[in-house]
């Protein structure tokens, strides 16, 4: 079984969730506590055994590449004035580990992973959307890396999601379940509740299989009039191993006004720096 070595990040999105935050900044840039949100997808990739990182991107993304590439004013500034450049380690990369292709055209999901098919080449990869913020240890992708070295195959990260909100996400036909991980029978991108086939939602993050690509290259518009990711996977199934992994830990839908909110009290709350006075305003509030 050939290791998890790449990972994508479709981070072309336009961010109209967000407006007016996103109007010139990418939603992946987006900050909890004291960094972007593409930040935290990348660390948790990182600490998942990922070596490359693929973005792929579109016009007005400049500052995701630019936030993982040495600033080299910043640096010779703060050193002349003798300030740590620590704040900064988690940002540094060896040269060719963190690569950009465009997605040219908003044609989905499907669509912009597929755009990185030449990088990924003939290798399993792991896909996350930076705005699902996954907050566990060891982290979301972690976890699933582990569940493939056991299964192989494809893995999704699983959510049980409320009956009313199907319709957000791609949901699952389970099969059997074998303590975190339920086989995936089938994939429907947003069904209207009454359609669905279970609660059981697909969120940010996947393992998959290079086939996929030929696959996403084939399929036509579905769901939404958009080139969608979880047809591609639906079209898997059976021919590859297929699970769902119900992760352990918390996630916060950041592409979500609420959500974002929440996410960073959440994170400003765990945090040794900021916790406490946090906590002492809550409290007090
Ligand atoms: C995408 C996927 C969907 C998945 C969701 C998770 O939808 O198409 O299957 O459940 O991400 O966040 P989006 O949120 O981009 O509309």
């Amino acid at each position: 079984m050939k290791p998890v070595r790449k990972a994508v990040f479709p981070v072309a999105g336009l961010g109209t969730r967000s407006l007016p935050a996103t109007k010139v900044m990418p939603k992946e840039m987006l900050t909890i506590v004291d960094r972007p949100l593409i930040q935290y997808a990348v660390e948790e990739a990182r600490e998942a055994g990922i070596e490359q990182m693929i973005f792929v991107t579109g016009r007005g993304k400049g500052a995701l590449e630019d936030h993982f590439d040495i600033a080299y004013e910043l640096e010779a500034t703060m050193k002349a004035r003798g300030k740590s450049l620590e704040p900064l380690e988690a940002t540094r990369f060896p040269p060719g580990a963190v690569v950009s292709v465009r997605q040219q055209e908003p044609l989905g999901l499907g669509h912009a992973v597929w755009c990185a098919r030449d990088v990924v080449g003939d290798e399993p990869f792991a896909v996350l959307l930076p705005d699902d913020l996954m907050v566990g240890r060891p982290g979301c992708l972690a976890q699933m890396v582990e569940a493939y070295n056991k299964v192989g195959g494809n893995i999704v990260c699983a959510q049980d999601v409320a009956p009313e909100r199907t319709a957000s996400y791609g949901i699952i036909t389970p099969g059997a379940r074998d303590g975190r991980l339920t086989e995936v029978k089938g994939l429907v991108e947003k069904p209207k509740p009454e359609e669905a086939p279970s609660t059981l939602g697909v969120v940010g993050r996947y393992i998959l299989q290079p086939e996929i690509m030929e696959i996403l290259g084939n399929i036509g518009k579905g769901a939404g009039g958009e080139i969608q990711l979880t047809d591609g996977m639906a079209a898997l199934i059976g021919t590859q191993p297929f699970h769902g992994l119900t992760f352990d830990g918390d996630r916060h839908d950041c592409g979500d006004r609420t959500g974002f909110v929440i996410a960073n009290l959440a994170l400003g709350l765990a945090r040794d720096d900021v916790g406490p006075a946090v906590r002492a305003y809550l409290a007090d509030l």
